[in-house]
């Protein structure tokens, strides 16, 4: 692909386009090796070999982030008053990566974040029903019956009622713990969903998102790349769907 040297430096995070003109016109900038003083340069991004204050910067098209979503965060890529999802990465990020759906404020877990807006698109379209797993504590008892009509589809308000759902449960009493995997991904749809047979989540994790898991050994507030292997069944599931 061929770009312009202060687009290719600014989509691989070094800066704003005003930034990056200032410091190709300061001398820090080098392609195959000779120093480089117009940002509208034509990069081939397949070939070329860019440095910038002396370290090389390869182009990644695309980068895809998992991330342990603590609660206290909001899922956006700004935000006036809060911490944004986007904030967490704190190594150089490419530009344009956005979190793939939302979480609400207070949940944890599987978050993806990327560039790629064609498998957003895909993962996030409600005609695909990617299946989301969510791992949720309830104030209450969860019984047969909830997993029953969950099966079923709720009410939940809205102009039809929920896909059915399959909820597990894990431990049923004054609180339960239970697992429920959804196949669509609407506003709230979980809390609404208990709340819909009189019961309140009172902590939720997203586990799964299609083919996606979340790593254990992430901590809230931890993330990683996917690995190469998560990328390609990803993008086959959503070619597939
Ligand atoms: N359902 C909810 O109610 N909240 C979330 O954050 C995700 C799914």
């Amino acid at each position: 692909m061929m770009i312009r040297l202060d687009k290719y430096l600014a989509d691989m995070g070094l800066g704003t386009r005003s930034e990056i003109k200032k410091e190709i016109r300061k001398g820090s900038v080098s392609v195959n090796g000779v120093s480089a003083c117009r940002p509208e340069t034509k990069i081939d991004t397949d070939h070329d070999e860019i440095t910038f204050r002396g370290e090389s910067v390869a182009y990644v098209k695309y980068e895809y982030y998992m991330l342990n979503k603590p609660a206290g965060v909001v899922s956006a890529t700004t935000d006036r008053q809060e911490t944004t999802v986007l904030e967490l990465i704190k190594e150089r990020k490419r530009d344009g990566l956005f979190p793939v759906g939302r979480l609400d404020k207070d949940t944890e877990g599987l978050l993806l974040l990327t560039n790629d807006g064609g498998l957003a698109h895909r993962l996030l379209s409600p005609k695909k029903h990617v299946d989301k797993v969510y791992f949720a504590r309830i104030n209450g008892r969860v019984t047969g019956t909830d997993v029953e009509n969950f099966a079923r589809g709720v009410d939940i308000g809205d102009d039809r009622p929920t896909l059915p759902a399959e909820l597990d449960v894990c431990s049923s009493g004054e609180y339960s713990e239970v697992r429920l995997t959804i196949h669509e991904g609407r506003f709230h749809q979980v809390k609404r969903m208990f709340q819909a047979v009189g019961k309140e989540v009172i902590y939720l994790k997203r586990l799964q998102m299609g083919t996606l898991s979340l790593d254990k050994s992430l901590k809230p507030g931890e993330y990683r790349r996917l690995t190469e292997e998560e990328v390609e069944r990803l993008c086959s599931q959503g070619r597939k769907l």
